[in-house]
């Protein structure tokens, strides 16, 4: 199983829909349609991510997203919004929210913000990669020159998250840490931004990034037998990277380039039509 996800929404058919999409992604989704209903459900069971809508009757999404932060601190937060207000916005990224879903949302997007609150929430759970700690120590001097570099500029976080992601190969909480304090910010604040944005991640990539779409038109083409082929010759799973940081594996859904699927894609190298057999080949024109 993928992990445990808690929708609130007082609208039924959200929640209906939001079970049918996440459900054969391999979420265990339950619902609950007033927040109150919701409280005492995560009283009981331990969800690891809560999607909940903000206006809700009798107990709006704030009070319920101060509640999970005071009694449940471990749940991942992202927020359904219709019309979200500067305000409700800044109030759930003070508490702490991973990312948020305008209403209304595709059923891809839907996916992919929970796939990276998933990835949020393991980076952020206290089981960061010992290598992180080691990237930090070796890279310190210079994400501290990026930071007082910018330091006094007006919108200063943006430009430094991608320097430092530019010295460091990508941004783990322990960074996320270092800038919010140097910056005066939230930490909740800066891992909003990190999460919200897809060039920016934080786990670390090898010298060479390679993307196997899973997209419907590739996966009908055999994609799944591209990943098993590719995940056996790099010796790594999906979201790994080898030992000696050549490369490091990820999966998409969709790159736009149906027309030549199956599709791989090795840093910015586009490979179509790709055969299960021969994929290993490809990749090791980079080693
Ligand atoms: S589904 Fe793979 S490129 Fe569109």
């Amino acid at each position: 199983m993928a992990g445990s996800v808690l929708i609130v929404d007082d609208e039924t058919v959200v929640i209906k829909s939001c079970e049918r999409i996440l459900a054969p992604e391999g979420y265990s989704v339950q619902g609950a349609t007033r927040a109150r209903e919701a409280m005492d459900m995560i009283k009981k069971v331990d969800f690891d991510l809560i999607i909940t809508d903000l206006k809700m009757p009798e107990v709006d999404g704030i009070e319920l997203i101060r509640w999970i932060r005071k009694n449940n601190p471990g749940s991942g937060i992202v927020v359904i919004t219709g019309y979200p207000s500067q305000e409700s916005i800044k109030d759930s990224l003070e508490l702490g929210i991973i990312d948020y879903l305008p209403k209304p949302f595709s059923p891809q997007l839907l996916i992919d913000v929970t796939e990276k609150a998933f990835t949020a929430i393991k980076a952020t759970s206290g089981k960061e990669r010992p290598e992180a700690e080691e990237d930090i120590e070796t890279k310190l001097k210079d994400i501290m020159e990026v930071i007082e570099k910018y330091k006094t500029k007006p919108g200063a976080l943006i430009p430094v998250l991608q320097k430092v992601q530019g010295v460091v190969g990508y941004l783990p909480p322990a960074v996320q840490r270092i800038i919010a304090k140097e910056l005066n910010l939230p930490v909740s604040e800066v891992h909003a931004v990190v999460s919200f944005y897809s060039f920016f991640t934080m786990k670390p990539k090898g010298k060479h990034n390679v993307r196997v779409c899973l997209g419907t038109a590739c996966y009908v083409k055999r994609a799944a037998e591209i990943l098993d082929k590719v995940k056996e010759y790099l010796g790594i799973d999906e979201g790994g990277i080898t030992e000696d940081k050549k490369f490091s594996l990820e999966t998409v859904r969709c790159l736009g380039a149906c027309g030549l699927a199956p599709v791989v894609v090795v840093d910015h190298d586009i490979y179509g039509s790709v055969d299960p057999v021969k994929v290993s080949e490809t990749i090791k024109q980079y080693t």
